[in-house]
C-alpha cells in the first residue's frame, strides 16, 4: 500500500516534470527575432479602386465646414504614382456630389460615377494621362455622409455652439473624402479647413492649441496614415497640457474634469515605450467628444476620440486610453492589411493595452480587467453564428463592420498572451519589439504574421507547433482548450457574496471595491434575483444612480431582464444622451427579448435624432425601425 503510494507520488512527479520541461524548453531556446520586412499582400475585398493599378501618396485637402447646410464643401488634390501607365484612376466614393475633376491642376478631363454596390458606394473613375501627376476633385459631403455628425448647440454639453465629428474606420472615409478607402493604402496630406470663427478645429495631424481668430486652420501630417484615420472635429473647444508630449481637448464645460481623469496619460505613453519601442507620432492627444460619440475610443494618430462615458471621476474606465495609444503601434505602425485580418489591429492593441495597465497599476489591476473582457468573450461565443467565431474571417460582400465582436478583440488577445505563455514574456516582448520595428508604417496580414512566427519561434519545434496550435487558434472556431484564464483573487472574493446575495455582508466587504469589482458583482448575480433584492441592493449602493457607465450599463441590462422598474426613468435618460453603440445594442436588444419593443421604440423616437449613423444603423435593424 505504502509502495504503490510512493510509486504514484514518483509517477504524479514525473509527468509534471515533463510538463514542465517542455515549457522550459521553449523558454530556452535560442531565438533570432531579427526581421526582414516581407512583401505583403493586400487583397482588399472592400474598395473598389485600382490600387493595384496606381498609388495615391499625398493628400491637399481644401475644406470649408457648412454648419448651415450641414455639408462641407472640398477640393481633394490628390499626387499619384501611376505605376501601371494606367488610363484611369478610380477611387471609392459614396454619397458624394462630385462636381468638376481637374489634372495637374487646370487640365480638363473625364469623369464619371460608375455604378457599384450598395455596400461599396459608388466608384468614381477619372480618366488619365501618362503626364498627370495631380488630381484634383471637387465636391461636396451630403446629407447621407455616413461618417459625419452634425450636432446642433443642445447635443453638446456647453450648448452653444454647434459640433461636428466624423468615424471613418471601418469604410466610411469615402463618403467625405474620395480616396482609396482601404487599410493598406497610405498617404501623407496638408489641409486647410475653413470652420465658423470661434470654433476650433482639430485633425489626425499636428494640431492647433488655441482657437483662430478668423476661422482657418493649417494641417501638416508627414507620416503616411490610411484613409480609416482620416479625421476631423470641430467645436468650441480647448486645450489643457497633460506632460510633455500629451494633453486632452474638450468643451470648456468638461476640460477640467477631463484632465484630471487622464492625469497619467505621460505614465501610460513611457509604459508603452518602455515595452515595444518610441512613440513614433511626436504628440499624444485625446480629444473628449460629446456623448453621441459612437464609440468608446478611436484611435486617431496624435488625437484619440473618446466618449466622455469614460470620464467616471476615479480613472476606472482609463484603459480604454491605454487601448487607444497601444494602437499607435498596433495598427496605426503596423496595420491589418485588410479588414479580414481586424484581429491583427485589436487583438494586438488588446494584449499592449493589458500590458500598459499592468506596467503602472500592477498584475491583479490587469488580470480584473482581463476577467471581466473574458466573461464577455464566453458569453458571446454562446450566442455568436460559429462561422463568426474564427479569428481570421472572410467578410467579403458583408460590412466590415460586423468583424467588429469580441473575437478579434478578446479571443485574439487570449491567442498573443498564450504564445507569451508558451515562450516566456521575454521572448515574446522582443519578437514584437522587432515586429514593430519591422513593419512600422506597413501592412499586415494573418499568412505572414503565422510565417514570422513560424520561422522566428517554432523553428522546426515539433512539440513547440503544437502547443502553440496555430491553425486552431486562428481558423478554428471558439476557443482552444489550453486557452489562458485570467485569474483575479478579487473577483473570487466578490463571487462569493452573490448567490445568494447578502447585503449586509457585501456592506463592509466592498468598503475598498473598485468598480471593476463591482462592475463584477453585477455581472454575478444569480439570473432569478427577485426585483426585493434587486431594491435593496440600489438602495444600498445606488447602481441606478451611479455616475460609472460599466455600472449603469450592467444594472439596466438587468433591470431590463428582470422588469426593474425603478430604474426605467434612468434607462431612458441614459439612452437618450448616451450614443455609444457598445451599450445601446445590448440594452434595446435585451428590451426587444423580453418583450418590451413598444418601450423601446417610445425612447428610440427620442433618441435617434443625437445617434451617429454607425449606432442608428444598428440599431434600426434590431427595432426594424423604419425613418
Ligand atoms: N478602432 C476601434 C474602434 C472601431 C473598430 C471603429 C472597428 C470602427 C470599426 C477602437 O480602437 C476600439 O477598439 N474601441 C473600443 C474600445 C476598446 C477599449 C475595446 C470601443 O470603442 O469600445
Ligand atoms: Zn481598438
Amino acid at each position: 500500500m505504502k509502495k504503490t503510494l510512493q510509486l504514484m507520488i514518483i509517477a504524479a512527479g514525473v509527468i509534471l516534470l515533463a510538463a514542465c520541461q517542455s515549457k522550459k524548453d521553449s523558454e530556452e531556446m535560442t531565438y533570432d527575432f531579427k526581421m526582414e520586412a516581407k512583401e505583403v499582400e493586400v487583397n482588399d475585398p472592400h474598395t473598389l479602386s485600382n490600387y493595384e493599378d496606381v498609388a495615391l501618396k499625398h493628400l491637399q485637402w481644401d475644406a470649408v465646414v457648412d454648419f448651415e447646410n450641414e455639408k462641407i464643401q472640398a477640393d481633394a488634390t490628390w499626387t499619384i504614382d501611376n505605376f501601371t501607365n494606367s488610363d484611369v484612376l478610380v477611387l471609392d466614393t459614396k454619397h458624394l456630389e462630385i462636381q468638376n475633376v481637374v489634372l495637374n491642376s487646370s487640365q480638363k478631363t473625364q469623369f464619371e460615377l460608375l455604378e457599384g454596390k450598395e455596400l461599396y458606394g459608388r466608384p468614381l473613375q477619372i480618366e488619365i494621362f501618362p503626364d498627370t501627376e495631380t488630381v484634383t476633385i471637387t465636391y461636396n459631403t451630403t446629407k447621407e455622409s455616413s461618417a459625419i455628425q452634425w450636432l446642433s448647440p443642445q447635443q453638446t454639453d456647453s450648448e452653444t455652439d454647434p459640433f461636428l465629428f466624423t468615424q471613418s474606420q471601418s469604410i466610411l472615409a469615402r463618403t467625405w473624402l474620395p480616396s482609396m478607402d482601404g487599410p493598406g493604402f497610405r498617404f501623407t496630406y496638408k489641409a486647410n479647413v475653413q470652420v465658423p470663427e470661434g470654433l476650433m478645429a482639430l485633425m489626425s495631424a499636428d494640431n492647433p492649441k488655441f482657437v483662430s481668430n478668423n476661422g482657418n486652420y493649417q494641417f501638416e501630417m508627414d507620416q503616411p496614415i490610411p484613409a480609416y484615420l482620416f479625421s476631423l472635429a470641430v467645436g468650441k473647444l480647448e486645450y489643457e497640457r497633460i506632460g510633455e508630449q500629451s494633453g486632452v481637448y474638450a468643451e470648456p464645460t468638461v476640460i477640467k474634469e477631463a484632465a484630471q481623469e487622464f492625469s497619467d496619460l505621460p505614465k501610460m505613453i513611457k509604459a508603452a515605450e518602455n515595452l515595444y519601442g518610441s512613440y513614433r507620432w511626436e504628440e499624444y492627444d485625446i480629444i473628449v467628444l460629446p456623448p453621441s460619440f459612437p464609440f468608446g475610443g478611436m484611435e486617431h494618430p496624435r488625437l484619440t476620440f473618446a466618449t466622455p462615458t469614460i470620464i467616471a471621476g476615479d480613472k476606472s474606465l482609463t484603459s480604454l486610453v491605454a487601448h487607444e495609444l497601444a494602437h499607435s503601434w498596433s495598427g496605426n505602425l503596423v496595420t491589418n492589411a485588410n479588414w479580414n485580418d481586424f484581429w491583427l489591429n485589436e487583438g494586438f492593441t488588446v494584449y499592449f493595452e493589458q500590458r500598459i495597465m499592468e506596467a503602472i497599476y500592477g498584475r491583479e489591476y490587469s488580470e480584473m480587467l482581463a476577467s471581466l473582457s473574458y466573461e464577455g468573450l464566453k458569453s458571446d461565443l454562446e450566442e455568436m453564428s460559429e462561422e463568426d467565431t474564427r479569428l481570421r474571417i472572410d467578410l467579403e460582400n458583408r460590412d466590415p463592420d460586423e468583424g467588429l465582436t469580441s473575437i478579434p478583440y478578446d479571443k485574439g488577445y487570449l491567442f498573443l498572451r498564450h504564445i507569451e505563455e508558451t515562450i516566456g514574456r521575454e521572448n515574446f516582448d522582443q519578437f514584437l519589439r522587432n515586429y514593430f520595428d519591422t513593419y512600422g508604417f506597413k501592412v499586415m496580414n494573418t499568412e505572414t504574421f503565422v510565417e514570422l512566427v513560424e520561422d522566428k519561434i517554432i523553428q522546426d519545434n515539433e512539440e513547440l507547433a503544437e502547443e502553440l496550435a496555430l491553425e486552431e487558434w486562428i481558423h478554428q472556431p471558439g476557443l482552444p482548450e489550453n486557452h489562458p484564464v485570467p485569474v483575479s483573487d478579487n473577483f473570487a472574493q466578490v463571487r462569493e457574496l452573490t448567490d445568494p446575495v447578502q447585503v449586509d455582508q457585501i456592506r463592509s466587504a466592498s468598503k475598498d471595491w473598485s468598480s471593476h469589482e463591482w462592475q463584477h458583482f453585477i455581472e454575478s448575480l444569480p439570473n432569478d434575483i427577485s426585483l426585493e433584492t434587486m431594491a435593496e441592493l440600489d438602495e444600498a449602493f445606488g447602481f441606478t444612480q451611479s455616475g460609472n457607465s460599466e455600472i449603469q450599463f450592467d444594472w439596466y441590462k438587468l433591470a431590463i431582464e428582470q422588469g426593474y422598474e425603478d430604474a426605467y426613468p434612468a434607462i431612458e435618460e441614459f439612452l437618450i444622451r448616451v450614443g455609444r453603440r457598445k451599450f445601446l445594442r445590448p440594452l434595446y436588444q435585451t428590451m426587444v427579448d423580453e418583450d418590451m419593443k413598444d418601450w423601446a421604440l417610445e425612447i428610440y423616437e427620442q433618441a435617434r435624432p443625437n445617434y451617429h449613423s454607425v449606432s442608428f444603423n444598428t440599431i434600426d435593424d434590431i427595432l426594424d425601425y423604419e425613418a
